[in-house]
């Protein structure tokens, strides 16, 4: 089963002037585009060719000699996810059960925006960070390195943010901590809200 790149939710200008249209451009059309190419170079002959995206990052992440194709499979779905997880309009804050869940696990929505820019800024090099719902249904951030995916943990994801130099260094240069400032005020909650009511993980 040859995977395809799924379309953007939103226009490639549409996350101006928080993200610039080249940023998403390059992003999607050479890097994300890139991973889903080389996975479907990957793939065919192998066991994991019958499987779904989810069940192949799930199934070679404990496989050292299947890297290259966990890489390229978790790059493909984390990138849908991170796409999902960025809205065109300026949200603010989430509601209901979600802003509860995150006073509750983070202190306070300020705590938590402090918390989640900190961690961004101090994942080392390359990688992911994610906001999850743990099985005791407290939120955790979670930083992973490289094409580190949630669902390998057994948590459910409800946003990441891509912390890659690609994501941000047309825009931003060195400069992470103004690229996650822009990220977080594009945050989709409604994304994350849809993602905390499920019981799946998805
Ligand atoms: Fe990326």
């Amino acid at each position: 089963m040859a995977f395809e790149l799924p379309p953007l939710p939103f226009d490639e200008k549409a996350l101006e002037p928080a993200i610039s249209t080249e940023t998403i451009r390059f992003h999607y059309r050479k890097h994300h585009a890139g991973y889903v190419k080389k996975l479907n170079e990957l793939i065919p002959g192998t066991h994991y060719a019958k499987m779904d995206l989810q069940q192949i990052i799930v199934e070679a992440a404990p496989h050292k000699s299947d890297r290259a194709i966990y890489n390229n499979a978790a790059q493909t779905w984390n990138h849908s996810f991170y796409w999902a997880s960025l809205s065109p309009e300026t949200q603010g804050a989430p509601e209901g059960e979600l802003l509860d869940a995150i006073d509750l696990s983070f202190g306070s929505f300020a705590s938590f925006e402090e918390q989640f820019s900190k961690t961004a800024a101090d994942l080392f090099g390359s990688g992911w960070l994610w906001l999850v719902k743990g099985t005791d249904q407290s939120l955790q951030l979670l930083p992973m390195p490289n094409a580190g995916c949630a669902l390998t943990e057994g948590v459910l994801p409800l946003l990441v943010c891509d912390v890659w130099e690609h994501a941000y260094y047309l825009d931003q240069k060195n400069e992470r901590a103004k690229y996650i400032q822009q990220f977080f005020s594009r945050i989709n909650w409604q994304f994350a809200a849809k993602n905390f009511a499920s019981t799946n993980l998805n």
